[in-house]
């Protein structure tokens, strides 16, 4: 693959509470960040398996972020502390496989960081851009997918 055409794909899974939050509010605020990341939300970082993650891979993703809400501030609890070991088991999966761990990171943000936020959806993509495409991503429809196609 030309890597000088490299437009990395990145999924973000943002917890509802307060990623997604900040996410909307960057959008409201006109900030901008790369077009090629595709925000997931859900109800709560500690409802993400790991399987989400390399699935994700599995299914083209360069590198994946986890944005849940801050330490201490997840509206269930411990939602968010579940996502970070989940993130770092995660990880050692991804090494294993000779992925990059930085192609996964988890960060957290309040719902009023949208500049945060932002901030970490950009270092996310440049990390990605310096690391090149994923190998783990076949280019071949998962069976899953081929079962949508037929
Ligand atoms: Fe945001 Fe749990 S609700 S991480």
């Amino acid at each position: 693959m030309n890597t000088s055409n490299f437009e990395p794909k990145i999924v973000a899974f943002c917890c509802h509470y307060c990623a997604y939050a900040a996410a909307d509010l960057a959008g409201s605020g006109r900030l901008q960040y790369p077009p090629n990341i595709r925000i997931i939300r859900s109800p709560c970082t500690g409802r993400l398996e790991v399987e989400y993650f390399m699935k994700a891979f599995e299914d083209g993703a360069d590198g994946v972020i986890v944005a849940g809400c801050e330490e201490g501030s997840c509206h269930f609890k411990e939602g968010n502390l579940v996502a970070k070991r989940r993130v770092n088991y995660a990880r050692k999966l991804l090494a294993e496989a000779g992925l990059e761990g930085e192609r996964l990171r988890m960060v957290n943000v309040s719902a009023a960081s949208a500049r945060k936020l932002v901030e970490y959806l950009r270092e996310m993509a440049s990390t990605i851009e310096r690391l090149g495409p994923s190998p783990l991503y076949t280019g071949k429809p998962s069976a899953k997918q081929e079962r949508k196609l037929r």
